[in-house]
């Protein structure tokens, strides 16, 4: 039985939409409350249990290379001041996990951005991570729901959740049925469709287990929809070839690369810390209730 070990974390896109922020930052750096998105996503997969990451950066990359490597100065300081618990928290991240990096030369899609990794995972089924989806879980952390689906099936399994109709043409969406409580077979795949020529609303969001026979499909992949090589039209090719799965997953889904989806990501992420909540809901509070002065 193969096991799942790799995992791949894209990072490389230009985050066009939420400019100018991205001018000269990764949009995985964006901080939700107090921490960089990426560090959100790294840490969903070590505790799903993956073992090795490799990111995939763009041209400004510095930011999130340094973020997981030390900082001595910074612990000099700490140290200096007695701030144990932030140096604790500094450390912390650079201990993580093993994380390698490669530069995707030219953002032509995440389907290109995978195949830059192809080397990384060998022959062995992997993860990916969407580098601008966080998945806030109470249960199991979302990849490794989908993990779980994988040693059980040993196929691909895409992690989806249902949208609304009206939103499908913002997804990839999934042709397939319920077989069991979550899982769906896979008999087809379509990147944005039209709402009216959608064959489901189950949309791909963010999280994904795939088999390491993608990459020689990958090569052959031409541009797609946007003139980028997309990583859903090389998944409908290995459907054709190979089993496939989707897993309806449990767990709230942030889309941090959109300006609404950051701000709901902050304001619920800072909700659930216990050192904000209670003044932070107060605050909340009083902006409502303005607003429904002003409204009236
Ligand atoms: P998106 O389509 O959300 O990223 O890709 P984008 O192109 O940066 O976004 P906008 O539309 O311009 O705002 C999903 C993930 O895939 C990565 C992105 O960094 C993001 O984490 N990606 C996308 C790459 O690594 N390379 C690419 O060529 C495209």
């Amino acid at each position: 039985m193969k096991k799942v070990r790799k995992a791949v974390i894209p990072a490389a896109g230009f985050g066009t939409r939420f400019l100018p922020a991205t001018k000269a930052m990764p949009k995985e750096m964006l901080p939700v409350v107090d921490k960089p998105t990426i560090q959100y996503i790294v840490e969903e997969a070590i505790e799903s249990g993956i073992e090795e990451i490799i990111i995939i950066t763009g041209k400004n990359k510095r930011s999130i290379e340094d973020h997981f490597d030390r900082s001595v100065e910074l612990e000099v300081e700490l140290e200096k001041k007695e701030k144990t618990e932030l140096l604790r928290l500094v450390n912390s991240i650079s201990d993580m996990v093993d994380i390698h990096y490669i530069r995707q030369k030219e953002a032509k899609g995440l389907g290109h951005a995978i195949y830059c990794a192809r080397t990384f995972v060998g022959d062995e089924p992997f993860a990916v991570l969407l580098g601008d989806d966080i998945v806030h879980s109470d249960d199991e952390p979302a990849l490794k729901q989908l993990i779980d689906c994988y040693d059980e099936k040993q196929a691909t399994v895409l992690g989806v959740q249902t949208v609304a109709k009206e939103e499908v043409d913002k997804y990839g969406i999934i042709d397939g049925y319920e077989m069991s409580d979550r899982v769906y077979t896979v008999n087809d795949l379509v990147e944005k469709p039209d709402v009216d020529k959608a064959p489901s609303n189950q949309a791909i969001l963010g999280r994904y287990v795939i088999s390491p026979a993608i990459f020689d499909i990958l090569a052959e992949t031409e541009p797609g929809v946007g003139g980028e090589i997309q990583l859903t039209d090389a998944l409908k090719e290995l459907s054709k070839q190979e089993d496939m799965f989707a897993y309806d997953f449990k767990g709230k889904r942030y889309d941090v690369g959109n300006k609404l989806g950051f701000l709901q990501a902050t304001v619920e992420m800072a909700l659930r810390r216990d050192e904000l909540k209670v003044d932070f809901l107060a605050y909340l509070k009083t902006i409502v209730d303005q607003e429904r002065i002003d409204v009236e």
